[in-house]
């Protein structure tokens, strides 16, 4: 018989209502090395209840950002909410205004038509913190990054791209070329007819378009690959009529379908003059994140962390998560391979552990060859993620870390200013305990996954899901 005891994981997904606006130092066990000066920013769903609604999904609550700011082996906390208007609507009225992932407005509030074509897309930017055009930005997966205020996490307003392109849905992945000082990523312009947009942003703010690829049914795409001189857009077959997501009256995601039939579709497009220079077409899969990419002779290497279909997205309901209910689709890290000239696209699982959530050392391998993949692991079958993994490519090997009823979160990669090898520094991750009901920045050596030290919160911070690291003072004013 199944046991379906629920697992504590569930404790994850609580809403965290307490702002901690003011940083408090935070207590050390261990030691946190005196180069590491700087921030860690991430965001995340924090609130889930709007009066007396829930909202339906993870992804969908309202966003906090949280800051771990290092200096001389202290650490100090503090958060804020993400003060969003989808944030400040629901503050004010109680109800819920803007139409997130898998939650649509109430309809008195909202009327008929669907909620992506109207002018109220939600900023409720819960899904990652990017520098952009010297500003630091709250991303989720609408075209309007918010700005704010890394020292005090005040909240600024929407990032005001010049010359902004027209488009509804886009990713809270940028990539970033530091060769070309660009920004990188796609929107989805749904219409009669419907395109995919890639577009780079310069440091100044700028946004050039760089290439459309016209679309019958777009894909839900969370991410996308980058190799030195190419985007990768790889279409998943979850996808979408834009027409159903008008007038289904349907929240966004319950309008996508999956049509394994599709297959996967990849397109490469060359980042300086846009020409398509290939496509190529896999059997279905789905994936959120794409890992790294780079070219190797004729042809290209794609690393994503692969589903074999969307199943996921109905795992990461909140009604399941908050009773405790086994996970059952897990990601496994896979390779895709094929010729720019054509010919099959070849797949393989680089490592038999469940990884989500991947980090590599970006700064020095985006887009090139590399060899180490850390990320969130399971290490109890139909547990959330319970350990932090690291994948060595050359090798196969894995490595992990793992203490019993402990939830990290995403592991940022932080090299060490003098580093040489490509794992020579550290991942800092933020991990629930469930048995004290707080949780801690835990600090590991990325070499080795030996633990340098952690750091507890004053309460539990609620799963989220990403954040970078940013060198240096925040400036405050
Ligand atoms: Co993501």
């Amino acid at each position: 018989m199944q046991d379906t005891t629920p697992f504590p994981y569930a404790a994850g997904f609580r809403s965290l209502t307490e702002e901690t606006p003011s940083p408090v130092a935070l207590a050390v066990r261990g030691e946190i090395p005196h180069w590491l000066e700087g921030a860690l920013l991430r965001t995340g769903p924090a609130k889930f209840e709007v009066g007396l609604r829930t909202y339906n999904h993870w992804f969908d609550g309202l966003a906090m950002l949280h800051r771990f700011a290092f200096a001389r082996g202290a650490v100090t906390y503090a958060s804020r909410f993400l003060e969003s208007n989808a944030y400040r609507a629901a503050e004010a009225t109680r109800k819920i205004a803007y139409a997130e992932f898998a939650t649509d407005p109430c309809r008195t509030l909202f009327g008929r038509v669907a909620a992506i074509f109207d002018p109220k897309l939600t900023d409720n930017a819960n899904v990652n913190v990017v520098g952009l055009g010297g500003a630091t930005a709250a991303f989720t997966e609408t075209t309007m990054p918010l700005r704010f205020q890394p020292g005090t996490l005040k909240t600024l307003g929407v990032f005001a791209y010049e010359a902004p392109l027209s488009g509804q849905v886009s990713t809270a992945h940028p990539h970033y070329d530091a060769a070309r000082k660009r920004h990188y990523n796609y929107m989805i312009e749904f219409g009669l007819r419907s395109r995919y947009r890639l577009f780079s942003v310069s440091d100044g703010g700028v946004q050039d378009e760089i290439a459309e690829i016209p679309v019958d049914r777009p894909a839900y795409m969370h991410s996308f690959a980058m190799t030195e001189r190419y985007l990768v857009l790889v279409e998943f077959p979850l996808t979408v009529s834009a027409l159903d997501l008008k007038f289904s009256g349907k929240p966004f995601i319950r309008n996508y379908r999956w049509q394994p039939e599709r297959g996967l579709r990849f397109h490469v497009v060359e980042k300086d003059g846009g020409r398509e220079v290939a496509t190529a077409a896999g059997e279905a899969l789905f994936a959120f994140h794409h890992v790294n990419a780079y070219e190797e002779g004729d042809g290209l290497v794609i690393d994503m962390i692969a589903y074999p279909d969307a199943a996921i997205i109905d795992q990461l309901y909140l009604a399941r998560l908050r009773a405790g209910t086994p996970l059952t689709a897990t990601g496994r890290l896979n390779r895709f391979e094929f010729g720019l000239g054509g010919g099959g696209v070849s797949r393989r699982e680089l490592a038999p552990i469940a990884i989500e959530l991947p980090r590599i050392n970006y700064a020095s391998r985006a887009g090139k060859s590399y060899r180490y993949v850390y990320g969130a692991g399971i290490e109890v079958e139909g547990d959330f993620l319970d350990s932090i993994v690291k994948v060595d490519l050359a090798s196969g090997g894995s490595a992990r870390w793992y203490e019993r009823g402990c939830y990290p979160g995403e592991p940022v990669f932080v090299a060490t200013p003098e580093a040489r090898a490509e794992d020579d520094g550290v991942l800092l991750s933020v991990v629930l305990d469930v048995g004290s009901g707080h949780s801690f920045l835990l600090v590991l050596d990325a070499a080795t996954l030996n633990e340098m030290a952690r750091a507890e919160t004053p309460h539990a911070i609620p799963f989220h899901f990403h954040g970078n690291y940013f060198p240096g003072r925040s400036p405050t004013a």
